[in-house]
């Protein structure tokens, strides 16, 4: 599972449905089921991570997997070793599937094509991280009922944003209408080619909104002379009560973390429970990543001669 356009509408629908079924085993008990029992999956994180590393490890075990979740930092990565190689590597001991985050797009689809097993692609530099919008559109069509006719705003840093490209093809095919805010040195020069409005100002994008994504300012990606200020990137493009009232009434508001606070949303917002919909995301991010895990054990089952 490499990209959110791996999938079709019937697919996507398919492991929502799934995923929903395993919010509510998750709410009656933490003990799971064993799906995956015999199956081995090793986490290969080449990036910091908490949500996506500790709901995939989660999720996997829940299932009844055996799970290796490799500490890159102490692996012979630090000696040199590529990441190529750390892959054929791990490939040998015949895991079931492989979830990989790398700094370098393309680096989970480049690793498919070298080993036997399962990839999924938990975030490949700025290029997607299909995860998180599977987990999105779940914590939308729980809140809402049905994704498709809501106007959603993707606000931010969307030049560096892998969540913003697979949200804006997995949003755009569950029949969203998709909106990307954000000023224009960090909103890419052909994102009106991604089918979606393209806005510079809060208060025209915000218009008429039912869900605000946030994104974060990811300043670790920029070099020095391109990072705002962040004091003036809040005052411009921070998610305080006075912006979000542009949007419609109970409009509701999402961010995949990590959050910084001040810059891009303002903790008056995004503890609110009752328009923040960024703790049930969480929530989300281990069951849309069982249903992951499940289908693709089932897949490789049957593919198996
Ligand atoms: N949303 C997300 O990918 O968070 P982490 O970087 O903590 O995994």
């Amino acid at each position: 599972f490499l990209s959110a356009a791996d999938l079709n509408p019937y697919a996507a629908g398919q492991l929502l449905d799934l995923a929903d079924a395993f919010v509510e085993l998750n709410r009656q008990s933490s003990k799971g089921v064993e799906i995956l029992r015999g199956h081995t999956v090793v986490n290969l994180f080449f990036e910091n991570s908490t949500r996506t590393s500790s709901s995939f490890e989660i999720a996997a075990k829940r299932l009844g997997a055996d799970v290796v979740s490799m500490p890159v930092q102490a692996s012979s990565v630090a000696k040199g070793e590529t990441l190529i190689d750390t892959a054929v590597t791990l490939n040998a001991m015949r895991p079931d599937i492989l979830v990989v985050r790398h700094s370098a797009s393309g680096a989970a689809a480049l690793l498919s094509q070298k080993v036997g097993c399962a990839v999924v692609n938990a975030g490949d530099g700025r290029h997607e991280h299909p995860t998180q919008a599977l987990l999105d559109l779940l914590s939308l069509r729980r809140a809402f009922g049905d994704v498709g006719g809501l106007t959603v705003a993707i606000c931010g840093d969307v030049a560096h944003s892998r969540v913003a490209r697979s949200n804006v093809a997995l949003l755009s095919m569950m029949g969203a209408r998709v909106r990307l805010i954000g000023p224009p040195t960090l909103v890419p020069g052909d994102a009106d080619r991604w089918g979606c409005e393209v806005f510079h100002d809060m208060r025209e994008g915000l218009s008429g909104c039912d869900v605000v994504m946030m994104l974060r300012l990811q300043l670790e990606r920029m070099t020095g002379s391109l990072a705002p200020s962040t004091r003036e990137y809040f005052r411009f493009y921070g998610l305080d009560r006075e912006k979000l009232a542009w949007a419609k009434p109970g409009a509701r508001v999402m961010h995949p973390g990590p959050m910084n606070r001040g810059v891009e949303i303002d903790s008056d917002v995004a503890d609110d429970l009752s328009v923040s919909l960024i703790q049930d995301q969480v929530e989300m991010g281990v069951a849309a990543r069982m249903a992951v895990l499940a289908a693709l054990a089932e897949k490789r089952e049957g593919d198996t001669p």
